[in-house]
């Protein structure tokens, strides 16, 4: 019946409506029969071009051979089109009755998002092998040395043991780090999450520097109440991530810089600040900062010792704590890192 149909089509408009791809349809002449909102805001088309052939501009677009096409022999069911702001996947299929072809069908995908992610996975393998690759060649050459004669020679032969030795260790963190990133990544950190106040970590962790902040004619002024509120924490982890963020303000500060730590608590949340007096970082590279393997200075972050991966792992780690990490600098003036960690609510510490 006519209700039926009206029903079938209703139905059909109300999917190619709602659906997330972009649908084109034409005829077998190559007229737009259909053309549904995403398509549209796809291709950014401001008119509805449903009745009309493809423009050029648009076929150039869709890189689409008209003549190919009607003359059936298209046979391209899948390109990758760049659009002004985004990706899309293009799909052909032809519309056929009874073995015949009718009409043509073009489905768009929006894989930006794929697009990007693929890209950052692949550089960030090309990354891998680069910071793995650069202290094995160090490793091989100057073992080779050694065994060309050097090691005739005792106090030559103690210098490059000693770079091989540095060069090992520092692999040897990449490749913690790494592991530790993956863990994040997947979900398979075993956390042990307790009721704590992160002063305390926060003592501890600067007890343990404070040897090499002396040792740098650095003056360190810390500035951590008795008592705070507790905040859930894996002990451990926010360690790192102290220690982490503290051996940076160390690393990039000039011997005789100072450096501030501080530890303050609002109503809800537990505010630790760790600034320094050191080289800064350029305000184009914050934004990057907390990417895996972003460094200012590649070559002075390797020299110190560095993988590159300290503040990636002190971002995963306080998201995981639900907190935030923020990052602030002037070049030649110093940084400051904020991180802020939900304190334990009184009503829930009441409650216990
Ligand atoms: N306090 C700081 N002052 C100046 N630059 C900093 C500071 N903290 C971080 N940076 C910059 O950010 C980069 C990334 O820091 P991150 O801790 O992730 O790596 P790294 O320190 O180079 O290596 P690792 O942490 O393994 O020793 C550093 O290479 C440095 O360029
Ligand atoms: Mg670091």
């Amino acid at each position: 019946t006519m209700e039926e149909i009206s029903d079938e089509k209703e139905k059909m408009e109300a999917i190619l409506i709602n659906m997330a791809d972009g649908v084109i349809a034409l005829n077998d002449e190559g007229m737009v029969i259909h053309i549904n909102p995403v398509a549209r805001q796809m291709l950014s088309l401001d008119e509805d071009i449903t009745g009309q052939n493809f423009s050029s501009e648009l076929k150039r677009l869709l890189n689409i051979d008209m003549k190919q096409l009607l003359s059936n022999d298209y046979d391209n069911s899948e390109t990758l089109i760049k659009t002004k702001d985004a990706i899309l996947k293009s799909i052909y299929a032809p519309l056929k009755r009874e073995n015949r072809i009718v009409g043509h069908i073009l489905v768009f995908q929006d894989i930006t998002k794929q697009h990007r992610l693929e890209a950052m996975r692949k550089e960030f393998v090309a990354n891998v092998s680069h910071e793995l690759r650069t202290p094995l060649t160090t490793i091989k050459s100057y073992t080779e040395t050694l065994l060309d004669g050097a090691l005739e020679e005792a106090e030559l032969s103690r210098q490059f043991m000693d770079v091989i030795n540095n060069e090992a260790d520092r692999m040897t963190r990449l490749v913690n780090n790494l592991l530790e990133l993956s863990r994040l990544d997947n979900r398979e950190t075993r956390w042990d999450i307790r009721p704590m106040d992160p002063g305390d970590i926060l003592k501890e962790v600067i007890t343990k520097m404070n040897v090499n902040i002396k040792r740098k004619g650095q003056t360190l002024k810390v500035s951590v109440p008795e008592k705070s509120p507790e905040v859930f924490v894996d002990k451990d982890k926010i360690e790192q991530v102290f220690q982490n963020i503290l051996s940076n303000a160390y690393k990039y500060t000039p011997e005789g810089g100072k450096i501030f730590v501080d530890l303050k608590h609002a109503d809800k949340t537990v505010k630790i600040t760790f600034k320094d007096t050191g080289i800064g970082i350029p305000k184009e590279d914050l934004p990057r900062i907390f990417e895996r393997f972003y460094r200012v200075d590649k070559t002075r972050s390797r020299e110190m010792g560095g993988t590159g991966l300290g503040l990636s792992i002190a971002h995963e780690i306080i998201q995981a704590h639900d907190g935030e990490i923020n990052i602030d600098s002037e070049p030649g003036r110093g940084t400051c890192v904020t991180i802020r960690l939900p304190a334990i609510s009184q009503e829930l510490a009441r409650a216990d």
